[in-house]
C-alpha cells in the first residue's frame, strides 16, 4: 500500500502501540485520525505531527467502550467528509485477576471495547473499501490469541474473537482490493501494564517494533503475524505440542510468577 494521501483511522492513539502507528503513517504520508478518550494527548501527538511535517491530522476523542460510539464516530467521520483507506483497530486494554472477583461491568467494557467495537468499526468501514476497491484494517490481537490465560481470562478470549474474526475476513476480502491483517504483538513496553496495575517481569519489545512487523506483513499479504520470533514460538506452536490440560496447568503457574 502506498500510504501517501491516504487516510488512515487509528485507535487507541493516544499512547503505545497505536502512537507509534500514528507516528510511522503520518511519516508515510497519511493523514492520520487520531481515536482516543484522552483528547489531551491526542492533541499533543497531533501537534507533534504536524511540526514534522504531517497533514494535519484529526483528532476525536471518544470512549470506544459506548455501544453507540461506533455509529458515532461513522457519523463524525463522514461529516468531516473523510474516506477511511486504514483502519487500525488498536484500542484495547485487559484486566487482571479471577473471573469470579472481577467486577462485571469491568468485564463488560473490556468485551464491549476489545470485541464489539473492534469488529462493529470493521462493519462500519469495510462497505466504503470494498466500493472503492482499495483499504486496509489491522486488528491488534496478541499472543494469547492462541491460547487460554488463568487471571485474564476475558481478556484471551476477546483476542482469540480478534483473531477468528480477522482470519474470516482475510479470506472474505480476498480479491477486493482491502487487505486484511491479525497483529499479534507480545509483552511490548506501553502503558498496557500501568493500566493492568501491574509489573511484567520479562523481557519487552518496543511499540515501533511492532509497527514495524506490522508493515511488513502487509507488504508480504499475510494474513495474521506475531511480532518476535521467540513469541511466535511460545504462542503459536508451543501450545500445538502440548495437551491442553498441561497448557493451562503451565499457564496457572507462569502467570503466578509473571508479575510484580
Ligand atoms: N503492550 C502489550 O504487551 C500488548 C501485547 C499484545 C497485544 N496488545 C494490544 O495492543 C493494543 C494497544 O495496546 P498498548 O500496548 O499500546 O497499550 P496502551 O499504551 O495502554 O494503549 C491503549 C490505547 O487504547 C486506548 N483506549 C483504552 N480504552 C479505550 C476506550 N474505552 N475508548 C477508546 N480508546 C481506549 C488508550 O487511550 P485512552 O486511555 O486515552 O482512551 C490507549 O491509546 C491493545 O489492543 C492491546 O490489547 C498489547
Amino acid at each position: 500500500m502506498d500510504w501517501n494521501r491516504t487516510t488512515s483511522l487509528i485507535t487507541g492513539a493516544s499512547s503505545g502501540i497505536g502512537l507509534e502507528f500514528a507516528r510511522e503513517l503520518a511519516a508515510r504520508g497519511s493523514r492520520v485520525v487520531l481515536v482516543a478518550r484522552d483528547e489531551t494527548k491526542l492533541r499533543s501527538l497531533a501537534a507533534e505531527l504536524v511540526a514534522q511535517g504531517a497533514v494535519e491530522p484529526v483528532v476525536i476523542p471518544m470512549d470506544l467502550s459506548r455501544e453507540e460510539s461506533i455509529a458515532a464516530l461513522k457519523r463524525e467521520t463522514d461529516a468531516r467528509d473523510l474516506r477511511i483507506d486504514a483502519l487500525i483497530n488498536n484500542a484495547g486494554f485487559s484486566n487482571h485477576g479471577a473471573i469470579a472477583e472481577i467486577p462485571s461491568e469491568d468485564q463488560s467494557r473490556l468485551i464491549r471495547l476489545n470485541v464489539l467495537a473492534m469488529a462493529g468499526l470493521v462493519r462500519e468501514y469495510l462497505p466504503g473499501m470494498i466500493e472503492r476497491h482499495r483499504g486496509t484494517i489491522v486488528n491488534l490481537g496478541s499472543i494469547v490469541s492462541f491460547h487460554p490465560l488463568p487471571t485474564q481470562a476475558a481478556y484471551a478470549a476477546s483476542k482469540a474473537f480478534v483473531l477468528s474474526y480477522t482470519e474470516s475476513l482475510w479470506q472474505e476480502t480476498r480479491g477486493t482490493g482491502v487487505e486484511v491483517l491479525a497483529l499479534c504483538p507480545g509483552v511490548t513496553s506501553t502503558d498496557f501494564y500501568k493500566t493492568l496495575g501491574k509489573e511484567v517481569i520479562l523481557p519487552k519489545r518496543t511499540p515501533r517494533m511492532v509497527v514495524v512487523t506490522a508493515l511488513r506483513a502487509l507488504e508480504s499479504d499475510k494474513m495474521t503475524v506475531v511480532d518476535g520470533w521467540l513469541n511466535a514460538l511460545q504462542s503459536r506452536w508451543f501450545p500445538r505440542i502440548v495437551a491442553r490440560r498441561m497448557f493451562m496447568r503451565l499457564a496457572g503457574a507462569i502467570m503466578g510468577r509473571m508479575y510484580r
